[in-house]
């Protein structure tokens, strides 16, 4: 029996910017503690841009070359690129499309994807259709944010939480039953009025106003966006689970966005899995929206085995949410 063509992630490459924001330095920009910081999110420091003109691009950038440089990959075999951002450089161009003409993908078309949180798993499953049917060989997806671009350092509900950084993998037909194998997705406009940023775009253009009462910072009601994401995080896991006879015996590992470690370990407790197979970074890196999937992937690459069965999971603004169970191997 030939087997279908999946989108196997043929090789992953993760970037931080070198700038560390702990948890001591945030206890003297704001009303916080180390151990408030640890016990509610278990956060202890964040990566952070700094420099004039340094926009997500760059980091997506860094971690693009990696990856091609890691797999081999001559930057004009890519055919499609998709950046995965809520803070792209600029509106327009996308964010995609400088990346791409920065490591060379001159024969790729190039578009950005927003889904906030949820943007990898999204973008990582749209590429994978290109691959699935027979349209794209080579495609790169990248999740990418500069969160301290938006966030308010005065605002303590905030500022704790979130860091930039970048990840991104390498898709390629596969034909042995290794790659991305099944995915769920949803979402709920409901979740405008608990995660959101107010001006900036076309309804509340900049103006002095704007900026004056702070509205282009990233407002968000913590404990609403806390509740419904650990249900909509541990259900995306039970339905791939289910939808394809997986026992928790049989995952290597869940891959989930990384918001807040009370949520990751609620979500593992729902689907009986133990918490040593939960990936885990937050307490490096804090929530870098788009790009916490693939640094996680980076950061325990050195784990996985051809043939290990992961389930992603991810839960974000607009309400968008999502899931994706993959084998592992190249
Ligand atoms: O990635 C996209 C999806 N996002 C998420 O999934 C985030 C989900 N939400 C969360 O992770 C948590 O709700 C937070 C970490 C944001 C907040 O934790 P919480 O346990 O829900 O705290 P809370 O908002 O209920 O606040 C509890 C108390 C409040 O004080 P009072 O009213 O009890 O006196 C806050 O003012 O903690 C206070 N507080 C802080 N105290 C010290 C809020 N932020 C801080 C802080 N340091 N940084």
């Amino acid at each position: 029996m030939t087997r279908p063509i999946r989108a196997a992630i043929a090789g992953v490459q993760g970037y931080v910017p070198d700038y560390i924001l702990t948890n001591a330095e945030l206890e003297k920009m704001v009303n916080t503690t180390d151990e408030w910081i640890t016990t509610r999110t278990g956060i202890k420091e964040r990566h952070i841009l700094k420099g004039e003109n340094q926009g997500s691009s760059v980091m997506g950038i860094e971690a693009v070359k990696g990856l091609l440089e890691k797999t081999n990959t001559d930057p004009r075999n890519i055919d499609l690129l998709i950046c995965a951002t809520i803070t792209p450089d600029m509106p327009t161009p996308a964010t995609a499309n400088i990346i791409a003409h920065a490591v060379g993908a001159a024969n790729a078309f190039s578009y950005d994807l927003q889904a906030a949180c949820s943007g990898f798993l999204y973008a990582l499953v749209t590429g994978a259709q290109f691959i699935e049917t027979g349209k794209c060989r080579k495609v790169v997806v990248v999740g990418v944010d500069k969160m301290s671009s938006i966030v308010d350092y005065k605002d303590r509900t905030t500022c704790i939480l979130f860091g930039d950084g970048a990840g991104a993998v390498l898709l390629a037909p596969n034909k042995t039953g290794q790659g991305i194998m099944d995915s769920v997705f949803g979402g709920d406009g409901v979740g405008e009025e608990h995660l959101h940023q107010k001006a900036g775009g076309s309804r509340k253009p900049s103006s002095h106003t704007t900026v004056e009462t702070k509205e282009h910072y990233l407002y968000q009601n913590g404990q609403a966006v806390f509740k419904i994401a650990v249900n909509k995080m541990a259900e995306m896991v039970e339905e791939m689970m289910q939808r394809n006879h997986l026992s928790s015996d049989d995952i290597a590992f869940i891959v989930p966005h990384q918001a807040n470690k009370r949520i990751l370990s609620a979500v593992a407790q729902r689907a009986g899995v133990d918490m040593e197979k939960v990936m885990i970074n937050i307490d490096k890196f804090g929530n870098t929206t788009a790009a916490t999937i693939p640094l996680c992937l980076w950061q325990y690459e050195s784990q996985l085995k051809p043939g290990d069965h992961l389930i992603m999971t991810a839960f974000g603004g607009g309400f968008t949410w999502g899931g994706a169970y993959v084998v592992w191997g190249k």
